[in-house]
């Protein structure tokens, strides 16, 4: 969510980077600010909360001159909304400032190590500590992009950074570290653009660089140099985008379901913002406009979905019976709403119905929320789309996942951005009934903080060898996946994607159901995609991929990485970054998600729009 602008050439960078920020506001976001400089004037900052129009009241008031620039829009996670905690920040000497996108998982321990040295944190954000660095290392050094270079080896997680110092009043150095936030560098004549999104620059160019993992620039008037994090040059090929505003939208992308797959280390890190509180082990699902006394009276949950919503759903039920202790019921919106359910009785109000969905327009999920309407029952909506139908029923607030537009009829960030924004439901209703203490609640704060790195690094090494897979079976007439527990879902999720895009027929099933039927469909032409992380349930997975072998099944494992057994045991093993079981299978699903794309292109399907399906469905 967070925006990030940069200008430096001739012309006013107010201007440019106010608009850049208006193009992104679509993303959401808190508080705003910017910072200008002119040799004659010096560095000037403006900060505002709220909308971008307060911040340009604040300009229209004291207004900024200068033909260098940057601007960020912040949407808060470490601190609260203030104007003290928005960006830019500074470092000690007040001569460097420094926006940024992302989390940095170890700004705790970074912090402590400066206190140490004397410095002082005028805000609660992880961003400052990135500055008081830089500024710690240009002090050193005397050259930005060194000091950038060297703060950058420190930081644990995935981050966009945006950095100027008064000293090279010509520069702005921009970095990206992992996936979870882009930078696009747009070209111009004798002036340069910095963004984290292209909306916000393609006003004044469509030549654009996008800078990978690892990439650092430095950006001045006449010139862009790239270098790798330790200082080798990189090329970077420049980018025509097209004048079309759909076709812009997907940037370099074949497709949207590929951009939409690589967005999720991002789209994980924007459902968290603002909803967790990491120093005192607290959840603030402020969307809920349920009271911890009402939360306590819940005993029982109907998760209500279709589709890919309905997997996420299945997930809910891990997580909220593990997390909180409530029991939860998940049911097809389409069956729920016709089978005239018992909700609750008369003298105990204590349901609640969660509703998942994307659109917040699927027909079937807004009449499953219409009869616990009638029930007296109130309603929670995991969403995306702003301002849906789902979104305004809900009466106990919508839990939005600021996923941004997913445009793929095959959803992707959206499914693993549910699954996190269930998470934090379970946590919060964990926190209200005391399942869990803040000590426990802060261990897993800290392991969905990791998870849009660890999602970056899955995206990144497991991308080759699914391709590698997709070329090998892309041919196959049929598909089985299997999971048990939490990663059932997962199982029926990968299936899905598998079938709606590539039209091979896919079955997703309990691992140790298998024997009571798929078992029959096994022969050497068959995949089975066996999830078998090691979890409390690994060796009852490994006895299946035996079963499947032992028919002469292609068994391909999805497991942590470096798991020698499961590679040994499996034809081939797709290995993931290990996380605390429950959140898993947002890891797990992403290698079937990039699977199912490559089998799609191979066999020439439409991966974005596949015969037959529609993005939200609106009739029954
Ligand atoms: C359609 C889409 C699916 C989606 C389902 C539910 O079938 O093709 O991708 O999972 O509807 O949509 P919703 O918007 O309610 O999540």
């Amino acid at each position: 969510m967070c925006g990030i602008v940069g200008y430096v050439g001739s012309r006013d960078a107010t201007e440019v980077v106010i608009n850049g920020l208006q193009r992104l506001e679509y993303r959401g976001y808190d508080s705003a600010g910017i910072a200008i400089y002119d040799p004659t004037i010096g560095l000037q900052l403006r900060r505002s909360v709220g909308k971008l129009h307060n911040l340009q009241q604040r300009l229209a008031a004291e207004p900024t001159r200068g033909q260098i620039g940057i601007g960020h829009t912040r949407w808060a996670t470490h601190g609260g909304v203030t104007e003290i905690n928005a960006h830019p920040h500074r470092d000690a000497s007040g001569t460097i400032v420094v926006i940024q996108n992302g989390i940095v998982e170890n700004y705790l321990q970074l912090k402590g190590r400066l206190i140490e040295l004397g410095y002082q944190f005028e805000s609660q954000t992880d961003t400052e500590v990135i500055a008081k660095l830089v500024g710690l290392y240009y002090h050193q050094h005397r050259d930005l992009v060194t000091a950038v270079r060297q703060t950058l080896q420190e930081l644990r997680g995935g981050n966009a950074i945006v950095a100027f110092c008064i000293h090279e009043p010509d520069t702005l150095v921009a970095a990206r570290l992992g996936n979870a936030g882009g930078v696009v560098i747009g070209l111009g004549d004798n002036e340069q653009f910095i963004a984290s999104d292209i909306p916000a620059i393609l006003d004044y160019t469509r030549n654009l660089i996008f800078l990978e993992d690892r990439d650092v620039a430095v950006v001045r008037r006449h010139e862009v140099t790239i270098t790798h994090l330790d200082g080798t040059p990189v090329e970077r090929a420049i980018h025509a985008i097209p004048w079309d505003p759909i076709a812009a939208a997907k940037g370099d992308y074949r497709h949207f379901m590929q951009k939409e797959i690589d967005e999720q280390p991002r789209a994980l890190m924007d459902v968290l913002r603002g909803r967790i509180d990491q120093e005192h082990g607290r959840i603030e699902l402020t969307d809920i406009r349920l009271s911890d006394a009402d939360l306590r009276r819940v005993r029982r949950i109907y998760a209500v979905a279709c589709g890919t919503a309905w997997h996420a759903g299945l997930v809910a039920k891990f997580l909220i019976e593990q997390l909180a202790r409530v029991r939860v019921e998940v049911d097809y919106a389409s069956e729920f709403r016709y089978r005239n359910p018992i909700l609750q009785s008369d003298d105990e109000r204590d349901a609640l119905l969660l509703a998942i969905t994307q659109s917040g327009e699927t027909v079937d999920t807004l009449a499953a929320m219409e009869e616990a309407r009638n029930q007296g029952v109130s309603s929670v909506a995991i969403v995306n789309a702003i301002g849906s139908q789902a979104a305004r029923l809900a009466d106990g607030g919508p839990i939005y996942l600021h996923a941004g537009p997913e445009i793929g009829v095959a959803s992707t960030k959206a499914f693993t951005s549910m699954l996190v924004a269930a998470y934090l439901f379970a946590l919060r209703l964990a926190q209200a009934r005391g399942t869990l203490t803040p000590a426990q609640i802060r261990e897993h704060i800290q392991a969905l903080i990791e998870l849009p790195g660890k999602a970056a690094q899955t995206i990144e090494q497991t991308t080759p060898l699914c391709i590698k897979l997709a070329e090998r079976y892309h041919k196959a007439s049929n598909a089985l996946f299997l999971g048990r527990q939490i990663n059932y879902p997962i199982a029926l999720e990968g299936a899905l994607k598998l079938k709606e895009i590539s039209y091979i027929h896919a079955e997703g099933y309990p691992a140790g159901e298998m024997k009571h039927g798929p078992i029959a469909l096994i022969d050497e032409q068959m995949p089975v995609i066996c999830i078998a992380p090691r979890d409390h349930i690994y060796e009852k997975m490994v006895s299946n991929i035996e079963q499947v072998r032992a028919r002469h099944g292609q068994v391909i494992a999805i497991g942590h990485l470096g798991d020698e057994l499961l590679a040994e045991k499996a034809h081939h093993l797709i290995g993931v970054p290990a996380t605390l079981p429950l959140l898993q299978p947002v890891l797990n699903v992403i290698p079937l998600q990039i699977f199912a794309y490559h089998v799609a292109v191979l066999r020439g399907c439409d991966a974005d729009q596949p015969r037959n399906l529609a993005k939200s469905v609106t009739v029954e």
